[in-house]
């Protein structure tokens, strides 16, 4: 195997990948069978909403927002993975006889993500139909806006790409590690908590092969480039956060519908300001903020890393 000058690639190899890929697979019929999320309770833990603060929110007002942002978590998700499988196939098709298990790694990659998204969409519609009402959706149903976010990521050079999309997959553990596993005395849904799981344990293998990616297109960028990578980096996050706010103005539409509430200005000001601090919580920071992503930053880059708060 080539030497590498990264030690965040270390002790990772495509063959164990796939392997590894190849026992943990699921089907999204096995996780959902006929279940149904219980909208009598929370779904999501309260950090991923951050609106308790809020005295005019009654607690069945915070109930419906933990029920919004958990339907925005499943439909933001499934509709920025849509990127991905169209970014490996490119990576893959640099080399269509290159190591067996490098293609077959990328190509499990884009297919277990595509299932992904069918697992997104599913909890969509189970979510609407346990709560009995649509939820808003900053992603059209005909597909223009998820086209235009997907055009806006490939846009960018392949490095910053595997960056973004490792530091939401590192986001993602988090989600389930730290915010509903580490926690169970939270009352997050049962079947919500398997989706987070099973999601977890593919993403799993996507980060390892995002490591691996990242050490092969930066292995002859110069120091200069490899800098670069992380002003891309922020205006990919320009384009993400894009979408919260988006979403945030969704999630204020469906909040106001379904409870019949007038908000006045002030608490509408208060309560958008507070569900887009959380949705940037909830996915940028816990993304960029993780141990491993600062650690490939930092071995990238020391300076671009700085770009980003990382020091
Ligand atoms: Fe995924
Ligand atoms: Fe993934």
């Amino acid at each position: 195997m080539a030497t590498t000058p990264y030690a965040f690639t270390r002790g990772v190899d495509y063959p164990s990948i796939v392997a590894t890929s190849e026992k943990v697979a699921w089907t999204v019929d096995a996780i959902f069978r006929d279940r149904r999320f219980d909208a009598t309770k929370r779904i999501v833990p309260d950090s991923w909403v951050r609106t308790q603060h809020l005295a005019f929110l009654t607690p069945q007002d915070q109930r419906t927002l933990n029920h919004i942002r958990a339907f925005s978590y499943v439909h933001l998700f499934g509709n920025y993975e849509e990127f991905i499988p169209l970014h490996l196939m490119e990576i893959a098709q640099q080399d269509w006889h290159d190591d067996r298990a490098h293609l077959r790694a990328l190509l499990r990659f884009g297919e277990e993500e595509m299932k992904h998204q069918q697992l997104m969409l599913r909890a969509e519609a189970v979510l609407e139909a346990s709560c009995g009402y649509a939820f808003g959706r900053y992603f059209d149903p005909p597909k223009e806006r998820v086209t235009v976010f997907t055009k806006a990521v490939l846009a960018y050079p392949p490095l910053p790409r595997f960056l973004l999309l490792a530091a939401f997959e590192w986001g993602s553990q988090r989600h389930y590690v730290e915010s509903v596993r580490d926690h169970p005395g939270e009352g997050s849904d049962p079947l919500y908590v398997d989706l987070l799981q099973y999601h977890w344990m593919e993403e799993n293998q996507h980060t390892k092969t995002d490591v691996l990616e990242i050490e092969r297109v930066a292995r002859d960028m110069s120091p200069e480039e490899l800098s670069a990578a992380f002003d891309d980096i922020q205006g990919l996050g320009g384009v993400v956060d894009a979408t919260f706010v988006g979403q945030v103005e969704h999630e204020l539409t469906t909040f106001q519908r379904v409870t019949g509430r007038q908000l006045a200005e002030a608490e509408a000001t208060a309560l958008h300001e507070a569900l887009c601090q959380s949705m940037r919580a909830i996915w940028a920071e816990v993304a960029l903020t993780h141990p491993n992503f600062k650690q490939v930053a930092l071995e990238l880059s020391k300076e671009g890393a700085a770009k980003l708060g990382i020091v």
